[in-house]
């Protein structure tokens, strides 16, 4: 099997589950990722473990370090990575609980260190990102949902924010006509990064709310948390079923 990595989010700082080996610390060129890099066994296989917010949560969506982060994976020998992620609904079946595999994305975010490719370059480099994620990831992820019989929604657009703030209703109708499905603050621009040091990537995002304007009043943490504590148990099972199949 292909070296695999997750990207624990929100809700999602450490791997239940998982037989931890070792913690492993990484410097790159690019400052300290987001935590130590956790080897472990979960389901039987071999998985990297890094919260992208830090081990306690600390580090908020435009300060993560993104490209350490993935350079870090990159450099101990990942080649797969699946990036979990907490995310508003925006379309009519992406309602708090759902668990999607989306397949497009629309970047809105801003003032991040986006690319490897900016200096010291012997020619310029643009990575083809006409599918942000990797197909035969995702097709993984979608058959191993059938197999776990956790319900999914197998695509969607991805609208990454800039955040750390939640949307107007506004700007989450603009999104929905730009042809949105879900938003999140955290998609970009880790495929991108993933991408361009050509390592795999899919996306698993948990809808913990209806966006800005699509519920019933204001979005609240207490919302947040508990569609995320409901909708993480779900993502754990498919996980691990994913790891049995993406081994085989
Ligand atoms: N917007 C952006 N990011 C999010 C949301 C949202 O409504 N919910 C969880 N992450």
């Amino acid at each position: 099997m292909s070296a695999l990595a997750i990207i624990g989010g929100s809700g999602f700082t450490k791997l239940e589950t998982l037989e931890i080996v070792r913690r492993e610390v990484v410097h790159t060129p690019y400052g300290e990722p987001s935590a130590p890099l956790t080897h472990g066994i979960f389901n039987g296989h071999d998985v990297v473990f890094l919260p992208r917010h830090g081990t306690a949560h600390t580090i908020p969506p435009h300060k993560v370090n993104y490209r350490a982060n993935i350079w870090a994976l990159k450099h101990i020998g990942v080649d797969s990575i699946i990036g979990v992620a907490a995310v508003g609904g925006i379309g009519e079946d992406m309602a708090p609980g759902v668990i999607a595999v989306p397949d497009q994305i629309i970047d809105y975010t801003y003032g991040r260190d986006h690319t490897y490719f900016e200096n010291d370059l012997s020619h310029v480099t643009h990575i083809d990102f006409t599918q942000p994620y990797t197909e035969t990831l995702r097709q993984t992820l979608i058959k191993a949902a059938h197999t776990a019989k956790v319900k999914i929604v197998p695509h969607g657009v991805y609208g990454a924010t800039q955040g750390p703030r939640l949307e107007s209703a506004m700007e989450i109708n603009r999104l929905e006509k730009d042809g949105c499905s879900l938003v999140g603050m955290t998609g970009m621009p880790e495929a991108a990064l993933a991408r361009e040091l050509e390592l795999d990537y899919a996306c698993c995002a948990v809808v913990a709310n209806w966006a800005a304007g699509r519920g019933d009043g204001p979005i609240t943490m207490d919302e947040i948390e508990k569609h995320i504590g409901q909708g993480m148990a779900q993502v754990v099972s498919l996980i691990a079923t994913f790891v049995g199949i993406a081994s085989v």
